[in-house]
């Protein structure tokens, strides 16, 4: 399951300089298209306890879970939490390389507990993602 966070849905129109011109719908669309034998699931929320909702309800229901937390990364405990407190393995992707921008965005409070961390590849980032749950089979 892919969960994205705040600003997300704003993909596509929102600083396409740094996030692409792509929105999620149609990149989702293609990730379907590749993955076929793969259930891939969507869900995007500005809200951080919808996104701490959903993680526990893709624990129940999914093998993997691709989370970007988008500004959540940097701020939420209650995210952080929720990634450590959940079975299902959780890999954090970032599209930009929030390394190479500002000081705020150089902290994750998830990537502790995530089983690893992909940042800096645009959206194929989430494709790596899936692989990297898929390679494990
Ligand atoms: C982001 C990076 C975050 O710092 C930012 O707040 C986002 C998107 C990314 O995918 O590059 O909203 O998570």
């Amino acid at each position: 399951m892919i969960i994205n966070g705040p600003n997300l849905n704003l993909l596509g129109t929102r600083e396409p300089d740094t996030y692409g011109n792509k929105s999620f719908e149609t990149y989702f669309s293609e990730l379907q298209f590749k993955f076929q034998k793969t259930e891939l699931s969507y869900y995007q929320s500005n809200v951080e306890g919808e996104l701490i909702n959903q993680l526990h309800e893709a624990d129940k229901e999914f093998d993997g879970i691709v989370l970007n937390a988008a500004a959540y990364t940097h701020t939420s405990i209650g995210l952080a939490d929720a990634v450590k407190g959940i079975k299902t393995p959780v890999v954090e992707v970032h599209i930009s390389n929030t390394h190479s921008r500002e000081e705020f965005r150089h902290k994750s409070y998830i990537a502790p507990n995530a089983k690893g961390v992909i940042l800096g590849f645009g959206l194929m980032g989430y494709d790596l993602a899936i692989q990297s749950f898929l390679n494990e089979k």
